[in-house]
């Protein structure tokens, strides 16, 4: 039987960061309600002519030096991300390009704030199948770029950057357990107004801003969060009192707290990035996981369980030994 393990990450945090107190000169706000709401402090935002995929190349190059591999030794590529440099070519294939990758499938996931989770879950079973033998996953936003700089409701939450791990084959798990799902019966109250077919007059206008019912939101992602967490540690036979360390998608504070609670797990055990990212969307998860494992705190062999919520709704965990 061939696992998947992670052998290899890196992150790219854009240079600019702006401030609670910064955003308290652009819209009417303040530090202390931003950061008893949400844990924010500070967020990374994207140069003007900064792309997604710029952001990529920076973490994928940390990745492969971390996993001492080389461009020429991938197979595969998978991009998370909702905001992608172009509707198409696709971000895995633009990243696949400059960084030197030979040709080979390249594959985009979009499920907001889970389309990592989604990635790196596609990719392992590519590599359990035999198909793939070195895999670039990486999850990136470039989300300040879709965001009303007016809107109080949300401007204040994100962040920009990028993650990235190398996956290889292995004989002993490595990914244990992958667990995916989606409603899209919550389409409205978590979305990005503007796409490739539909009300494209909004394009370029104040509509064209991401759109969201934060309290609600937060709702169903608490619930979400916890049953996730459980049905992949479930599927794995594991109970939550063996797992080392919870990686879960890093919104806001509040749901963290309330998911630790409903896992039982001690704030010890929760790695926590987002008073420094705000919400990265896609890139959280893997920032978080680089943060946790450069920092040391993470080691090998050590139980890891990460786990994301988003628009759609989507949502995903992955268990896996480092
Ligand atoms: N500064 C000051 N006041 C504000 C701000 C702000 N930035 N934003 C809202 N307020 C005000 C509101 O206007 C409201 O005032 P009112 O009572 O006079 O009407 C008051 O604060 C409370 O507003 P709520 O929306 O009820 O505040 P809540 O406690 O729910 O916190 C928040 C809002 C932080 C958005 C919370 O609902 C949340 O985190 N939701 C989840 C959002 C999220 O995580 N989205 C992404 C998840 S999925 C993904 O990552 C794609």
């Amino acid at each position: 039987m061939t696992y998947s393990k992670i052998v290899g990450t890196g992150r790219y945090l854009p240079e600019k960061i702006l401030t609670n107190f910064d955003l308290e000169k652009i819209v009417d706000t303040n530090d202390e309600w931003i950061r008893t709401r949400t844990g924010v402090e500070r967020r990374h935002c994207v140069a003007p002519d900064e792309t997604t995929s710029d952001m990529c190349v920076e973490a994928a190059k940390a990745a492969m030096d971390d996993a001492g591999i080389v461009p020429t030794d991938v197979d595969m590529v998978v991009i998370g991300t909702t905001s992608p440099d172009l509707i198409f070519p696709n971000a895995a294939t633009l990243v696949q390009h400059r960084l030197g990758i030979p040709a080979c499938p390249c594959i985009a996931t979009e499920e907001a704030c889970t389309s990592f989770i989604y990635g790196l879950s596609i990719a392992d079973k590519f590599m359990r199948a035999g198909e793939a033998k070195c895999i670039l996953v990486v999850g990136a936003e470039c989300i300040t770029k879709l965001v009303d700089w007016s809107d109080r409701n949300t401007c204040v939450l994100f962040g920009d950057g990028a993650g990235a791990v190398i996956l290889k084959p292995s004989d002993e798990p490595g990914i244990i357990a992958t667990h995916l799902g989606a409603d899209g019966q919550y389409k409205d109250l978590l979305y990005y107004p503007v796409g490739a077919s539909k009300d494209l007059h909004k394009a370029g206008t104040d509509e064209a801003a991401i759109m969201m019912t934060g309290n609600e939101v937060f709702k169903v992602a608490v619930k979400t969060l916890g049953n996730v967490a459980t049905e992949v540690l479930e599927k794995a036979g594991v109970s939550q009192d063996e797992l080392n360390w919870l990686i879960p998608h890093q919104a806001n504070i509040r749901i963290i707290q309330a998911t630790a609670k409903r896992l039982n797990l001690p704030m010890e055990k929760v790695i926590v990035t987002v008073q420094d990212h705000g919400n990265t969307s896609a890139a959280s998860v893997p920032m978080a996981l680089d943060v946790g494992i450069r920092d040391g705190r993470i080691k090998k062999g050590q139980l890891v369980l990460m786990e994301a919520f988003g628009g759609g709704f989507t949502w995903g965990s992955i268990l896996m030994r480092l």
